[in-house]
């Protein structure tokens, strides 16, 4: 346990350091070729796609057509082979093209970008507005290329935005290239990157339209202090995220201004949010992998590929960024007193509707994939902030969360109960269960369960969706629900891979530390280990004999001998457990025929992959 919170700790320091800093070593262009496999399309080619015909709203697939379109009139060669001729294809520019449409409007500059020979991608954003002036945001490195594809969009380049500390590298050569265009920079940035010709700051507190009155605060808390040659603030709005103090410098880290665009609901975010992709580069199956099933991203498609496998180190940065720069950016970066703040505007970021606040589309991060669909940008950004929308404005970040796990009546269910992961597991769990204990799992919760609001779901007509029923049972059971699989240890180690409230609750554990975390780590001394390890051995050798289709009574025997089994939590109170049900996970899928998986079983061609629990009863010892 002590091992494991020094891990923790020590890596947090270290992704403090390791942070995007600068100064950054510059991509190499052209880049080194990699073996990045790719998909082609075939698109149509454009027919000099006129941009006064795209009207303000259109379905999301004319939509989509629209930007292909638009994608081959920038770079012909996509029309061609689906692929831009910029550079190769990588997750850090999933089609090679030197700009790619990425709404109506707005484009995009994907570049890879190398910290430490760990490409970490970077994304620079132009943003067309109605008069034809082009924005830059985040710009990147210029050259002939970028140069030629901006001039395809019938605008110049009159303004280009540092939006917080660290995107600014490029700047400079910005400012001297474009001689005419207004630089601007974040709060404070102009004093610590003097060599920029600079034209101004974008206001401390800088807030949108209509801020005041969506969250409640008096217009006079929000200072206007703006520049002649500011763009229109209506088209392209600015909110500043002033609540942030690094804890070892006692200055903001970011400072970051955050922008939208109203008219294509697009948010342009650079270190606030971040969305690396999946180890297997298929675009924006991590986000399916967090937020569910229901979502409405283009996923893979025409302008963002499948990549192939991201190489490691772009692999470990993103664990950094997820499992330990978001906890400590939320938990030890906003400045306590900003608590309260900070919700505030990741609410009007993130819950905005008809009455007011941003309604986010389309989400477009410098690092990472681009996320699509109103509802999928509200489900990202309330994981992303720890906030929900539905709940109504109250308190702080972390008081919100644990409101909603003591509220047993609450609706709202963390999207990891219900992705698409879990879901397969859950499936799998409860075949598992027939198979070794004859019983409906669902059944057994819902007759298990004193809580009332889980014993009405068994009525409640809305979910007509077995798995998606079992999968809210599971996860808002009184009884502790767990399970660990053997799959991603090289040596097979049983690791957790999933734990509804109750047992996350009891153990003390967050989900995303828990499912990380060998599943030993929550017994205390070498002989509750070993006592532990025989309990699953006897378990795993016992299936094979109780599997003979006779009866099951060989694991219950075994599980009723260790009725009183005492863990460790975290904060290592101990807890008692009591009427401890164990039983085998297999990997079983709903067309199988369980009794010839029951022999497969039995003649060892088929063995276990994963182990799972519901408890009767915990008790804590002092
Ligand atoms: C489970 O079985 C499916 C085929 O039914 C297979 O594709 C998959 O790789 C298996 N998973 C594991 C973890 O063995």
């Amino acid at each position: 346990m002590r091992s494991w919170t020094i891990f923790v700790s020590h890596s947090l320091v270290l992704s403090i350091t390791t942070t995007p800093s600068h100064p950054f070593t510059p991509p190499a262009i052209p880049l080194r070729h990699n073996n990045y496999g790719t998909k082609s399309f075939p698109l149509q080619s454009s027919k000099n796609a006129p941009q006064d015909d795209v009207p303000a709203v259109y379905p999301l697939s004319q939509r989509k057509a629209l930007l292909i379109q638009e994608a081959s009139r920038l770079d012909p060669s996509i029309a061609k082979d689906g692929k831009g001729s910029y550079s190769p294809i990588g997750w850090s520019n999933r089609l090679g093209a030197a700009l790619t449409p990425a709404a109506p409007d707005i484009y995009t500059a994907d570049r890879p970008f190398y910290w430490n020979k760990i490409d970490v991608g970077c994304r620079m954003t132009v943003v067309r507005l109605s008069n034809n002036d082009l924005v830059v945001h985040s710009p990147i490195g210029l050259d002939p290329p970028l140069l030629e594809a901006l001039n395809k969009l019938n605008g110049n380049v009159v303004h280009v935005i540092s939006p917080n500390y660290e995107h600014v590298k490029y700047a400079k050569s910005w400012g001297e290239h474009f001689t005419t265009a207004s630089m601007w920079g974040c709060p404070g940035l102009m004093e610590r990157e003097p060599q920029v010709r600079w034209t101004g700051e974008i206001e401390y507190h800088a807030r949108p339209v209509g801020y005041a009155e969506w969250s409640g605060v008096q217009n006079h808390e929000i200072e206007v202090e703006r520049d002649d040659k500011t763009w229109d603030r209506n088209e392209l709005q600015p909110l500043h995220i002033d609540v942030e103090v690094n804890p070892f410098t006692g200055r903001p880290f970011f400072n970051e201004v955050i922008f939208y665009h109203p008219r294509s609901k697009t948010l342009l975010v650079t270190d606030l949010y971040w969305n690396y992709p999946r180890g297997d580069g298929v675009t924006n199956a991590q986000v399916t992998d967090e937020i569910g099933v229901d979502v409405d991203d283009f996923g893979v498609w025409e302008l963002a590929p499948s990549v192939g496998e991201i190489p490691l180190g772009s692999r470990a940065w993103k664990v950094g960024m997820d499992k330990l720069f978001r906890p400590f950016y939320n938990n030890f970066m906003i400045k306590s007193e900003q608590r309260d703040k900070f919700q505030q505007i990741a609410r009007f970021v993130t819950c905005g509707d008809s009455s007011g606040g941003w309604e986010v589309e389309t989400i477009i991060p410098a690092h990472g994939d681009i996320v699509r669909g109103k509802e999928l940008c509200r489900k990202v950004l309330e994981r992303h902030f720890n906030i929900r929308c539905d709940d109504d404005c109250r308190g702080s970040l972390g008081h919100t969360l644990s409101e909603g796990k003591d509220n047993a009546d609450s609706s709202y269910l963390e999207p990891h109960y219900t992705s698409k992961t879990t879901l397969e597991w859950l499936q799998k769990m409860a075949l598992s269960y027939k198979l070794e204990k004859g019983e409906d799992l669902l059944e057994v919760l819902l007759r298990e369960s004193s809580n009332g609001h889980v014993s009405t779901m068994r009525d409640s007509t809305h979910l007509k969706d077995h798995l998606l029923q079992l999968a809210k049972v599971c996860a808002q059971s009184h009884l502790p629900i767990a399970s660990h699989d053997f799959l991603r240890d090289p040596t097979g180690m049983a690791i957790y891979n999933y734990g509804n409230r109750a047992f996350l609750d009891g153990f003390g554990y967050e989900w995303d530390e828990f499912v990380e975390l060998p599943s030993k780590k929550c017994v205390e001394t070498e002989a509750e280990v070993e006592e532990r390890q025989m309990l699953l051995d006897a378990v795993k050798e016992d299936a094979a004999k109780a599997c003979d289709g006779t009866s099951s009574g060989g694991i219950q025997e075994l599980t009723a001998k260790y009725d009183n089994l005492i863990r460790v939590r975290k904060d290592r109170r101990k807890i008692l457990l009591k009427g401890v049900n164990l039983w085998n996970v297999y990997n079983l899928s709903s067309d199988m025929d369980l009794d010839s998986a029951r022999n497969d079983i039995k003649n060892g061609d088929m063995k276990a992959i994963g182990q799972a629990v519901w408890i009767k009863e915990v008790e804590y010892l002092v």
